[in-house]
């Protein structure tokens, strides 16, 4: 059975989807930084601090190989860099993918007080925000199956992709 995999921005709605999509349709949800993260026993953030982003993007497209591999029929959360950053590219072809698409000011109102993501801690995060989504969301549009919008009720967003989702599997 195939996996759903969404994928997008920081702050897209990725793991609040994937959870009511595991809900409701039954196949267990996994988010790809907590399997990094209890994997390796560190935080996302202890890793890019001690061994730097290239190690913890290796490590997260050895997680996501592994686990799509299994062809057992998840929810995947992935971080929001997996796509950009996957070398196989064709992983993720081993699910349906879902992109998540959302704005900068809906992604920074969500992330304003955040400081578990690396990528924004430092310097002005509105601004990082739009410079990182504008070469990211491309590359999304182009990798995904299919594009929700991400600002709608998550139980909706969810109930779509599962009706397309089961119509695949049909
Ligand atoms: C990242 C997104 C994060 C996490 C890491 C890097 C990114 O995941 O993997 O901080 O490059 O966009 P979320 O998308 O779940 O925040």
């Amino acid at each position: 059975m195939k996996s759903i995999i969404l994928i997008g921005f920081m702050g897209s709605g990725k793991t609040t989807v994937g959870k009511i999509l595991s809900e409701f349709s039954g196949m267990p949800f996994v988010d790809t930084d907590e399997l990094i993260e209890e994997k390796y026993k560190m935080s996302v953030s202890e890793i890019f601090e001690k061994f730097g982003e290239d190690e913890f993007r290796k490590r997260e497209e050895e997680t996501f190989k592994e686990l799509v591999e299994k062809d057992e029929g998840y929810i995947i959360a992935t971080g929001g860099g997996l796509p950009i950053f996957l070398k196989d590219k064709s992983l993720l072809n081993k699910g349906f993918t879902v992109y998540l698409e959302t704005d900068i000011k809906t992604i920074f109102s969500r992330l304003e007080n955040d400081t578990t993501r690396p990528l924004l801690s430092k310097g002005n995060k509105a601004k990082k925000i739009a410079e990182l989504l504008e070469v990211r969301g491309p590359i999304y549009k182009n990798l995904a199956h299919t594009v929700m919008n991400g600002k709608i009720a998550p139980e909706n967003i969810a109930k779509t992709i599962l009706l397309a989702f089961n119509n695949l599997e049909i």
